[in-house]
C-alpha cells in the first residue's frame, strides 16, 4: 500500500529521502516519486516502478535540496502511470502533496476546482489537495490556513506531506483515518506512513491522530488539530532497530521471517498472563465473541474458532473483516477480537469501528506499536513478533495462533473444560514448540526445496485438511497464491466429495494434511478423503506424521515430520506449507518479498 516519507533538514536530503521510500518498499507499490524545493521552486521526479528503476530513469537524486517529499504509490484512483505517480502538483507549481487514502468527494471537488480554472494533469483524487491548497493561498496568502481550510474540505481517509515554495523550510502534513507519524531527529526531523521511513535517522517519534496536523521545520514540530488549537503530544522510541529490520544474511525477509520463527512464538508465550486472562474473562463475561481479521488474519481466526470450540466448549464465530458488517450481530454483551499484523488494515479497522459504535467491547492482537488498531481497541495484546517485511506473512501468523491458543487454554481452565494439570501439559508442549521448528528448519528445508522444485510447473493443488488442519490447508494455499501466483484450494477433506471430487484426474495435484494418528476423529476421515482422489488417479502430497498402516502406497510424495504431540502438530505443518510456497516461488523466480499486486498494509476499502 502507498507510503510517504518527509524530511526537512540542514543539508542536502535527497539521498536520505531515496532511501527512505526503499524501505517503505515492503508495504507493495507499483510508481514512486519525490519533490524537494531547489532554489526556491518545487522540482519533481517520478514514474513507474521500483524506487532504484525509476531513481535511475529519472535521476531522483540529481534534485538538491534540504525539504522534501516522497511517496511510492499502490493504484487506487487512476491507472499506473506516470502522471498518476504522487508528487502532484498546483498549476502555477507552488504547491506539491502526497497522499495516501482515499478523498471520497474528490470527483465533486475537481468539477468545481476545474470551473475556477485551474487544470488537472492525473486522474488521481490526491491532486485535489494541491489545487485546493492554490485556491485557498490566493485569497489569504497564508499557508497554514490555506492547509487547514483544505482539509476541511476533504471528506474520506486520508495521510498528506505537502511542501509549498512560500515555505522553504517546512512540511505541512495531516491525518485522517490513515497513518502518518513523525520521526524527531537531531539533524532533521522528518514525516512518514510509518516508522520504517526514518528508521535508519531516528527512533523518536510522535504519533498523530485522526484530524490532526503538523508543520514541521528542521529544529520543530507543531502540531494542531484541525480547527487549528494547539496539540501536545510526547515523544516516543521505537524500540525496534534499523538493522534488525534487514535481512540479516537471508536472500529474503520471507525466509529470514520463516526462521524467526522459534522466537516470535517464545514472545508470543510472554505475553503478560494478565491480559491473556483478562480477555478470557471477558469472552466468559459476553454474551458473543467475534474472532476478526483478513487474509492470513482471517485464518487465524478460524484457527482460533476451531481451538475455542475444541478446548473450551465455547463457540467464538471468525468472520471475515471484510464481511464484518454483513454477518456480524453486535450488540450489547459483545465482544470483538480483531487480529491485524501491521493494525492498518481498513477492512479490520472498518469492523471494529462498526463494532464500537454498536456497542462491543474490543480486543486486538497485533504487532505494530502505534498502529491504528492498537490505539483503537479497548485491549490490545501487543504480540511482540518484530518487524515483519515481507508482505507474506509468516511470523506474525504463527505468533498470533499462540496467543489465541493461550486465551484458549485460559477460557478452558476457567470453564473446567481442561484440568489444570492437561493446562500445564499443553504450556510445556507449547514451550517446546520453537526447538522442534528450528530442527524442522535445519533438517527439512533442502528436502523441502527439492521437492518445490520438482513440481513447480504444477497449476493447481487442492489442500485438504480437517478439523484444526482445514484452517492450515487454507493458510498454506494462501501462502502459495501470494508468493508463488500458483493456484491452490484449501478445503475440508469431508467437502470434496461433493462436487470438487469431480475435477479429480491424474492432472490435479493434492496435499493432504495429515494429523497424527492420536487424533482419533480426525484421522481415519482424512484418509478417506485422500483414498478418494487416489481412487480417481490424483496425484497425492502427504505431509503427515510417518504414522503407516497401510501396506499398499498412500502418498506418490511425501514430506515425513517428526512424532509430536498432537496439539503442536498443526504449527509444524504450517511450516511445511509456507517453505513449501517459498521454494515453489524460488524456483518460478517470482518476486518473492513483494509479490505483484498485494500490498503489506491494504489501507482502503
Ligand atoms: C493484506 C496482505 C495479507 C494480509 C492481510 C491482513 O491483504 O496482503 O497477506 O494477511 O492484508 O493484514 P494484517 O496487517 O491486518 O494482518
Amino acid at each position: 500500500m502507498c507510503g510517504i516519507s518527509g524530511i526537512v533538514g540542514f543539508e542536502n536530503i535527497s539521498k536520505s529521502l531515496l532511501n527512505s521510500i526503499r524501505n517503505l518498499e515492503y508495504r507493495g507499490y507499483d510508481s514512486c516519486g519525490i519533490a524537494i524545493l531547489e532554489k526556491g521552486y518545487i522540482k519533481i521526479k517520478k514514474n513507474i516502478g521500483y524506487v532504484d528503476e525509476v531513481n535511475e530513469k529519472e535521476g531522483l537524486t540529481n534534485l538538491t535540496g534540504r525539504t522534501g517529499i516522497a511517496h511510492t504509490r499502490w493504484a487506487t484512483h487512476g491507472g499506473v502511470t506516470k502522471k498518476n505517480a504522487h508528487p502532484h502538483i498546483s498549476c502555477k507549481g507552488d504547491f506539491a502533496v502526497v497522499h495516501n487514502g482515499i478523498i471520497s468527494n474528490y470527483h465533486t471537488l475537481k468539477e468545481g476546482l476545474k470551473k475556477e480554472g485551474h487544470k488537472f494533469l492525473s486522474e488521481t483524487d490526491t491532486e485535489v489537495i494541491a489545487h485546493l491548497l492554490e485556491k485557498y493561498y490566493s485569497s489569504t496568502g497564508d499557508v497554514e490556513d490555506a492547509f487547514r481550510r483544505s482539509l476541511n474540505m476533504l471528506d474520506g481517509t486520508y495521510a498528506i506531506a505537502m511542501i509549498t515554495i512560500y515555505e522553504h523550510e517546512k512540511i505541512f502534513c495531516a491525518k485522517n483515518e490513515s497513518p502518518l507519524i513523525l520521526g524527531i531527529g537531531n539533524d532533521a526531523n522528518y514525516v512518514g506512513s510509518d516508522f520504517n521511513a526514518f528508521i535508519d535517522y531516528t527512533k523518536n517519534t510522535v504519533v498523530l491522530d485522526d484530524k490532526e496536523y503538523a508543520v514541521i521545520s528542521k529544529e520543530k514540530y507543531i502540531i494542531k488539530d484541525i480547527r487549528g488549537e494547539r496539540v501536545n503530544k510526547e515523544i516516543t522510541m521505537i524500540g525496534w532497530d534499523a538493522e534488525m529490520a534487514k535481512k540479516g544474511g537471508y536472500p529474503h525477509y520471507m525466509l529470514k521471517e520463516i526462521y524467526e520463527q522459534p522466537q516470535a512464538i517464545t514472545n508470543a508465550m510472554n505475553v503478560d498472563r494478565k491480559i491473556i486472562k483478562e480477555v478470557a474473562s471477558m469472552i466468559m463475561d459476553n454474551k458473543r465473541t467475534y474472532l476478526t481479521g483478513v487474509g492470513t488474519t482471517y485464518y487465524v481466526s478460524l484457527l482460533g474458532e476451531y481451538y475455542f470450540s475444541s478446548l473450551t466448549g465455547s463457540h467464538l464465530t471468525a468472520v471475515s473483516s471484510d464481511e464484518f458488517r454483513n454477518l456480524a450481530e453486535v450488540a450489547d454483551k459483545t465482544l470483538v477480537i480483531a487480529i491485524s499484523q501491521s493494525g492498518e488494515t481498513y477492512d479490520t479497522l472498518n469492523a471494529l469501528k462498526y463494532a464500537r459504535k454498536n456497542g462491543a467491547k474490543t480486543v486486538a492482537i497485533v504487532n505494530v506499536i502505534g498502529s491504528s488498531i492498537a490505539r483503537m481497541v479497548d485491549i490490545p495484546i501487543m504480540q511482540g513478533s518484530g518487524p515483519e517485511i515481507c508482505v507474506i506473512s509468516t511470523k506474525a501468523a504463527i505468533s498470533q495462533m499462540i496467543i489465541l491458543l493461550s486465551i484458549v487454554l485460559e477460557l478452558g481452565a476457567m470453564k473446567k473444560k481442561i484440568t489444570v494439570k492437561e493446562k500445564i501439559r499443553i504450556e510445556k508442549e507449547l514451550r517446546r514448540l520453537p526447538t522442534v521448528i528450528q530442527d524442522i528448519l535445519n533438517e527439512k528445508s533442502g528436502f523441502i526445496h527439492n521437492i518445490a522444485h520438482k513440481y513447480s510447473r504444477i497449476k493447481n493443488w487442492l489442500y485438504l485438511g480437517r478439523g484444526i488442519y482445514y484452517p492450515i490447508a487454507l493458510e498454506s494455499a494462501l501462502k502459495m497464491k501470494e508468493v508463488a501466483y500458483i493456484h491452490a484450494e484449501g478445503m475440508p477433506g469431508g467437502f470434496l466429495k461433493h462436487g470438487t471430487i469431480a475435477l479429480i484426474d491424474e492432472n490435479l495435484y493434492t496435499v493432504g494434511f495429515i494429523p497424527p494418528k492420536e487424533e482419533r476423529d480426525l484421522y481415519p476421515l482424512i484418509i478417506g478423503g485422500i483414498e478418494e482422489v487416489k481412487a480417481r488417479n490424483g496425484f497425492v502430497m502427504g505431509f503427515h506424521f510417518g504414522d503407516k498402516e497401510k501396506d499398499y502406497k498412500l502418498f506418490d510424495e511425501e514430506i515425513i515430520l517428526p512424532k509430536v504431540d498432537k496439539v503442536i502438530a498443526p504449527f509444524l505443518q504450517l511450516i511445511l506449507g509456507q517453505l513449501f510456497a517459498y521454494f515453489t516461488a524460488i524456483s518460478l523466480k517470482r518476486n518473492i518479498d513483494k509479490p505483484r499486486s498485494l500490498a503489506k498494509s491494504v489501507t482502503v476499502a
